[in-house]
């Protein structure tokens, strides 16, 4: 499973870059729009089991952390609308229409495999502190919001892969 989460995400890793290319933030908008869908869908899968007496152990734990990537991602996405990332029409429509599907593929994929669900989002999430990391070194070193932001992606995939380790 890990070898096709690999392989999804760097193909779809791959058109978005090249249809992006040198458009930084609109990228950085479509990418954060899309990586934040999976903690929404963790948690509507998560109140969904609570709803049929199937809570574990480890489910506040994980319905906190989602809960805080959540409201963290958002605070991505605002940051790159103040940046112009979301003032075209055709980036609206394409990420909102990506992350429609890509929310349900979540539910799915976390209802079936939850371990596989995170891999796919920790797999996500380093491609996301690797794309700011590649911007602060190419184009603007000193930009701070950026080096947060990546920061911030890299605690989320530690959170991913502590979730991961919990529900073996
Ligand atoms: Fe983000
Ligand atoms: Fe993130």
């Amino acid at each position: 499973m890990k070898k096709i989460n690999s392989l999804i995400l760097s193909i779809t890793v791959s058109i978005i870059d090249y249809l992006y290319r040198g458009r930084h933030f609109q990228r950085f908008w479509v990418l954060e729009e899309i990586a934040r869908a999976p903690y929404f869908a963790f948690l509507s899968v998560l109140h969904l089991r609570e709803s049929l007496g199937l809570r574990g152990p480890e489910h506040i734990y994980l319905m906190e952390e989602h809960f805080a990537q959540t409201l963290n991602e958002t605070e991505h996405l605002e940051h790159m609308e103040s940046r112009g990332g979301a003032d075209y029409w055709i980036d609206r429509f394409f990420a909102r229409h990506l992350v429609l599907v890509y929310y349900w593929v979540n539910v799915v994929y976390y209802w079936l495999a939850p371990k596989s669900a995170y891999h796919l989002s920790y797999e996500i999430e380093i491609h996301a502190a690797t794309t700011y990391g590649k911007y602060l070194a190419c184009e603007d070193s000193n930009d701070e919001d950026i080096l947060r932001i990546m920061n911030d992606e890299i605690e989320h995939s530690r959170e991913l892969h502590k979730a991961m380790e919990l529900i073996k």
